[in-house]
């Protein structure tokens, strides 16, 4: 090997260990700027995957399942004796249709409290003919529970007394 070509030899590797310096230094920064090496606390690469955030937004899920519960069993008694007269038995007693005793109604209602809330209740579930016309059981309604129509006849004999 000549002198010549122990210089090129010398150069051409400085070249190319330069390149493998750069290539390590480049390395190393897309490893910091990815989280890659932080691998204790969760790396930034991973932190988006789908188990990750399923286990990020897993207290939030569990505190609307638990806030959840309670609305949903409370909902038939919740479901006021307003709203059910509202949507089951205003079409009568709103309006007076069929000779049913209009809501707010004093008079209408005077002599119907009077029998107490327990009769109102089982002639407003089990249907009721009387002299003014024909009271369907539940308003025609079957889905509703006895519950939410007792408290549509209480909303009802509150609201009219
Ligand atoms: C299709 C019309 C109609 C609907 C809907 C209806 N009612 Fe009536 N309701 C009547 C009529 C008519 C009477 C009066 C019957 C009579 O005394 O001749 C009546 C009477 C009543 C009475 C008085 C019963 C008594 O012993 O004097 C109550 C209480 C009552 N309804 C509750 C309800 C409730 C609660 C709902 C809704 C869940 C409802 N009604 C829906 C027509 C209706």
């Amino acid at each position: 090997m000549g002198q010549q070509d122990s210089h090129v030899m010398k150069t051409l590797t400085q070249f190319i260990l330069g390149l493998v310096a750069f290539a390590v230094i480049i390395f190393v920064i897309a490893q910091i700027m990815t989280g890659g090496f932080y691998s204790g606390d969760k790396p930034a690469a991973s932190m988006n995957d789908d188990a990750a955030i399923a286990e990020r937004i897993a207290p939030v899920a569990k505190v609307m399942e638990a806030g959840a519960a309670p609305v949903a069993a409370a909902a038939p008694t919740e479901q006021s004796g307003k709203d059910v007269y509202n949507s089951a038995c205003f079409a009568c007693h709103g309006t007076g249709a069929a000779g049913a005793p209009k809501l707010g109604d004093k008079a209408a209602w005077s002599a119907r409290i009077a029998q107490g809330l327990d009769v109102l209740s089982g002639h407003a579930i089990n249907g009721f003919q009387g002299k003014k016309g024909f009271m369907p059981a539940k308003g025609g309604n079957p889905a509703l529970s006895d519950d939410a129509v007792s408290a549509a006849v209480k909303y009802m004999v509150d609201e009219s007394k």
